[in-house]
């Protein structure tokens, strides 16, 4: 285990949905393939699947809508003293589908990475999530699609690349069956990548990473 070499991330995971990528991270925690503790689990849906696993493994959670508040301002407010509170210094989307406010980008500035399930910069941005991703690669009849990790930055799939991972599209895929594979490949290559976080191998020069090998 790499654990000795590395310093353990307090992790915040913002969620939306499903939640399958949080249980590989806590899975790949479990296993000690990836030297972290989850301080808090933030999802801005009441019904997101993260949710139920987080409160089954004890973990703090913390719904928070910008709808619920009176402004943007008491909103950010709020999200920054609840991931102040619970000690979190690094931050892992996994299918969050709200914008980060920019104040939280500043403050964890280059210390939260979104997961996306295309090769950017191709088929991200805005709108592009879920099964539209796969159905667009399939539409433009893609050969290979794949896993990006990247550090967000203020737009949407935007900031600089941490890791890809190819997988193959096949001639009879759906968009079901490639969102399946590609799901698998997410699985292995989140825990991989925030892995080299935690072991300090990620620096960002130019607006783009080096990853020290
Ligand atoms: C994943 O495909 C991820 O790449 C994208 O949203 C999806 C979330 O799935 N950002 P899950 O909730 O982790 O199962």
């Amino acid at each position: 285990m790499t654990a000795r070499t590395s310093r353990e991330l307090q992790l915040g995971v913002f969620a939306s949905g499903r939640g399958s990528n949080f249980s590989a991270l806590l899975k790949a925690i479990a296993e000690d393939r990836l030297n972290a503790q989850v301080r808090l689990l933030v999802s801005n849906r009441s019904d997101a699947g993260a949710l139920g696993t987080a409160l089954e493994q004890g973990i703090p959670t913390k719904i928070l809508s910008s709808a619920d508040f009176s402004s943007g301002d008491r909103f950010v407010k709020t999200l920054l003293f609840e991931l102040r509170k619970h000690g979190v210094d690094f931050i892992a989307l996994a299918g969050y589908l709200k914008k980060v406010p920019m104040e939280v980008i500043r403050e964890y500035r280059h210390r939260i990475v979104n997961i996306h399930p295309a090769l950017l910069p191709s088929f991200g941005g805005k709108g592009l999530y879920g099964h539209v991703v796969h159905e667009a690669v399939l539409n433009h009849g893609c050969k290979i699609t794949g896993v990006t990790v990247h550090i967000v930055d203020e737009q949407y799939d935007h900031g600089p690349i941490v890791a890809q991972r190819s997988v193959p599209v096949k001639e009879d895929d759906t968009a079901d069956s490639l969102a399946e594979r590609v799901l698998q490949m997410e699985h292995r290559l989140y825990a991989e990548t925030l892995q080299l976080f935690a072991e300090g191998k990620v620096r960002v020069e130019g607006g783009r990473t080096v990853i020290d090998r």
